[in-house]
């Protein structure tokens, strides 16, 4: 069911575009919690809106890309509203902004306002100034750009998850619990466009949790660019991510835990043991190992051999033995030779992985990789990444096929595609079918799985016994 909040006669139109990874999203949905108060709702026709943001991700040279491309498409929306008398702000957020910031002010000129991920809390600031402007003369204007990294905590000033959020997004929510990277992986912008890594506070982190269970929310995702290298602060004390699961699992409601990204590095004793001790610490794992060969590993700043990884999800199976692994792999990292690669494909073959995703190495600006000079064709790294997603592919089939015949505790979520059919996940965050009535949705079902699907499981209703 969803609330209906009254339409005032100034409301203003927002269309916020995402691109990139989840922490994106949930960014978006804080910038759209702190333009609400400023008479801002969202829309989901761009055309109509008011206020344009593109929030851009910098990750590899295509995701960055695309900005440029949309803001030509802008431009001529722009001009289309104004020949009819209204007008369209423009504004670029998220990583691509923090990376190239007056860059993007002087290829684009149509922008109003360029501002990082550590800015979104001076958002209604930065758009009363780019208001101010509107009626200026278009040479005079001048994009209002921030890409500082701030003292403060951004946190305290952004508005927590909110309830009408919440509740249009469903029964899962994604909540930051830390944010930039320390690691400096060869290959990353990361700690250079999200900055030092910092963790929200342990009592932000429950507070917001309780609110969006309270909101009805069943399963959060915590995120993070390096999400169990988690230190945040609990009166002076020093919280690891596996303490924190635990005093999240007291939160009466809350039924699933999840959490992504995670550093081989970080695995640490206490988040092992949380996941042999918590029953709401879903049983599924996305730890990148990006490549099987050590030289690479090494060259690629990781920290950790092949062989470290390997000992690492050893002891996560040793906890919790139903544990399924998700992984991101990078192919054509320079000087990757064949036998670099064919370690890549050992060691996929040994964790064998439920799902990963996989990218040819994308040379990123202002990265210590940029510098290095065996840069690989593309051709190869073409043929490398076809290789290698034939074998994960085959892993995830393998990995559907081996739920068949098991009856998996399924959180249904939504109406399914066809009439009198629900969806929910499984949870190894599989895509699960069933036929069912809508009543369902909004609990964890006991599902038989019938068969298997592209990409999603089909399952049965088995009753329950007892309550
Ligand atoms: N080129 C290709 N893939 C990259 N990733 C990060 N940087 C690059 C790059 N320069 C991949 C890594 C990371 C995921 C989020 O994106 O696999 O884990
Ligand atoms: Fe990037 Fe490495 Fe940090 Fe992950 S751990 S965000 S890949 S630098």
């Amino acid at each position: 069911m969803t609330e209906m909040t009254p339409t005032r006669p100034n409301t203003k139109k927002l269309f916020i575009k995402t691109y990139g990874c989840q922490m994106n999203v949930y960014d978006s949905d804080r910038m759209t919690d702190a333009l609400a108060p400023h008479g801002y709702e969202t829309t989901l026709d761009m055309a109509q809106a008011d206020l344009v943001l593109l929030n851009t991700c910098h990750i590899r040279e295509k995701a960055s890309e695309k900005v440029f491309s949309e803001l030509g498409r802008l431009k001529e929306l722009q001009t289309e509203r104004r020949a009819l008398g209204g007008d369209m702000l423009i504004g670029v957020a998220g990583c691509v902004a923090q990376a190239e910031g007056e860059e993007i002010a002087r290829r684009a000129p149509v922008v109003d306002m360029v501002f990082g991920p550590q800015a979104y809390h001076k958002l209604p600031d930065m758009l009363a100034r780019a208001e101010g402007q509107r009626h200026m003369h278009p040479a005079l204007k001048k994009a209002i750009i921030d890409t500082d990294f701030p003292e403060e905590d951004k946190f305290e000033h952004l508005p927590a998850a909110r309830k009408e959020v919440t509740i249009k997004r469903g029964l899962t929510a994604f909540l930051t619990v830390q944010e930039g990277c320390d690691k400096f992986c060869s290959f990353c912008v990361v700690p250079y466009t999200r900055g030092a890594e910092v963790s929200r506070p342990v009592h932000q982190v429950l507070a917001e949790a309780r609110g969006l269970v309270d909101a009805g929310v069943k399963e959060i995702t915590l995120l993070g660019q390096n999400v169990n290298a988690y230190h945040g602060d609990d009166k002076g004390r020093v919280v690891g991510l596996g303490e924190l699961a635990y005093l999240l699992a007291e939160i009466p409601g809350l039924e699933r835990l999840r959490y992504t990204t995670s550093h081989p590095r970080d695995m640490d004793d206490a988040l092992i043991a949380a996941h042999r001790d918590l029953d709401i610490l879903m049983p599924y794992l996305h730890l990148p190992v990006q490549s099987g060969s050590d030289s690479i590993l090494k060259a690629m700043n990781r920290r950790h051999t092949a062989a470290e990884y390997l000992a690492v999800i050893e002891r996560i199976k040793t906890a919790r033995p139903d544990m399924a692994l998700s992984g991101d792999f990078i192919v054509g990292f320079p000087g990757e030779t064949d036998q670099d690669f064919e370690d890549t494909l050992s060691i996929i073959r040994e964790v064998g992985y439920a799902s990963a995703y996989s990218f040819k190495y994308s040379t990123r600006p202002g990265t210590p990789g940029a510098g290095l000079s065996d840069q690989i064709a593309e051709e190869v790294k073409t043929e490398r990444l076809y290789r290698l997603q034939e074998l994960v592919n085959a892993q995830t089939t393998a990995f559907h096929l081996s739920c068949v015949g098991k009856t998996l505790p399924v959180l249904i979520e939504r109406p399914g595609r066809m009439p009198g059919q629900v969806g929910g996940r499984s949870p190894y965050l599989q895509a699960v079918h069933l036929e069912g009535s809508t009543d369902l949705i909004g609990a964890i079902h006991p599902v038989e799985i019938i068969g298997t699907s592209t990409n999603s499981l089909v399952g049965r209703l088995k009753q329950a016994v007892a309550a």
